[in-house]
């Protein structure tokens, strides 16, 4: 028999987030009292203002195909959004609604890449792209940012990265699985390395925009260097701003060529997103905003808890992100220790496996996000559980000698 996988598909790993998150549910199963700390998403409900107008929808019979990059009022709402938040003008024939922000990144890089075209995918990375990157065929050139940068990709790098090859350099800020977001200097910085490279595009991934902390102040590329504008792709979506992950609605601005370029892949594949959920994300866009910002003052609150009680832990030492809702802690200090078991942690993915098994906590290890040896914690739970958690990392990270 002939081999089932594709080519394409052999070049792609699970995702190990979601690997991550089965084996908790499987030590769960077995009664084990296990915390996840795995998942990328918000723990709050998503508002009732904006389950009314999913209902509301159903009962006007709003139930049928749609256009295909999304309704007219939905459109209408993004220009307004992207034109009021982040002074970004775009027309409605610039706007493309899918089934989520992945189905988004997605459509854009099997809409351009051809075999051999490289994608710049900064490190530590959403654990996406470079296997989307691959599936659609190209290459991802991973470019490290270093603790000692933030986590941030540097201009110098950036300039090393770039091929004639280049097609894109993925921007996301505030970052998975890292918290780091790029000040509007930074971001010009990078901008300048790109003005000298009018081939490279850059998709920048705003799905965290809402959630940044104390005065840093949110901006995007295209924003801060307009002269990039016609070969930027901004990407953001309601799955974690509205805490509708379910709903599945992502969206982008960009040039024209680009977004007509993206319909066609929707239009032979996915056709619309939900009818339902894209009524729900226009009164997501349009209605009340104010509880944005309280819910983002109580990740703060999180957030503060998490860094401090990590940083308590022997041999942990962990960055105060700017915003989302993760944390990217080094393990570095306890690399070499021996558990009490007489598992030696050679690595960060041992340190995650070591842990759940003494303490029933799950994290994500930092190879997965390609920068090791670090791990990855959502903290979009309460702060009891987080309390729990961070307290039975200092008792496992006490415990190695
Ligand atoms: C950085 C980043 N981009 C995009 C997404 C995808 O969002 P959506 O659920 O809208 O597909 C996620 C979800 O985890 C993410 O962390």
């Amino acid at each position: 028999m002939s081999q089932l996988q594709s080519s394409a598909l052999a070049r792609v790993k699970p995702s190990a987030t979601l690997a991550a998150t089965a084996k908790a549910r499987e030590l769960k199963r077995q009664g084990r009292d296990v915390i996840g700390l795995g998942a990328g998403e918000p723990d709050f409900d998503t508002p009732d203002n904006i389950k009314a107008a999913a209902i509301a929808a159903i009962q006007r019979g709003e139930t049928k195909y749609t256009d295909v990059d999304g309704l007219p009022e939905l459109k209408a709402a993004v220009v307004a959004k992207f034109a009021r938040e982040n002074g970004l003008t775009y027309g409605t024939d610039q706007i493309h609604v899918a089934p989520g922000g992945k189905a988004v990144i997605y459509n854009s890089l099997v809409a351009t890449l051809s075999p051999g075209d490289e994608v710049i995918v900064p490190a530590p990375y959403w654990v996406s792209y470079p296997d989307m990157v691959l599936l659609a065929g190209g290459e991802p050139r991973v470019v490290i940012g270093h603790e000692a940068d933030g986590f941030k990709l540097k201009p110098e790098a950036l300039e090393a990265a770039i091929t004639p090859r280049t097609k894109w350099l993925i921007l996301n800020s505030p970052s998975n699985p890292t918290g780091a977001a790029y000040s509007a200097d930074e971001l010009k910085a990078l901008a300048g390395v790109l003005a000298r490279h009018p081939h490279v595009w850059v998709m920048t991934d705003d799905m965290y925009e809402h959630l940044i902390y104390g005065d840093f102040e949110y901006t995007t590329i295209a924003q801060v260097a307009p002269e990039l504008y016609d070969r930027t792709l901004t990407v953001n979506g309601v799955s974690k701003a509205y805490a509708m992950t379910g709903w599945r609605i992502g969206y982008a601005g960009g040039p024209k060529p680009l977004i007509d370029l993206m319909r066609k892949v929707a239009g032979q594949t996915t056709s619309n997103p939900s009818s339902i959920s894209q009524w729900a994300a226009v009164e997501a866009l349009n209605g009340p905003q104010d509880f944005i910002a309280e819910r983002g003052r109580a990740f703060e609150r999180r957030r503060d808890l998490v860094v401090s009680m990590l940083n308590q832990a022997t041999g942990v030492r962990c960055p105060n992100p700017e915003g989302a809702f993760y944390v990217y802690p080094s393990v570095e200090g306890l690399i070499g220790k021996t558990t009490p078991e007489g598992t030696v942690i050679d690595g960060d993915e041992t340190f995650a496996t070591a842990l759940l098994e003494a303490e029933g906590v799950a994290v994500v290890h930092g190879a997965a996000f390609g920068l090791s040896p670090y791990f990855r914690i959502s903290y979009a739970t309460s702060n009891e559980v987080l309390e729990e958690a961070c307290s039975r990392i200092q008792r496992f990270a006490a415990s190695l000698k």
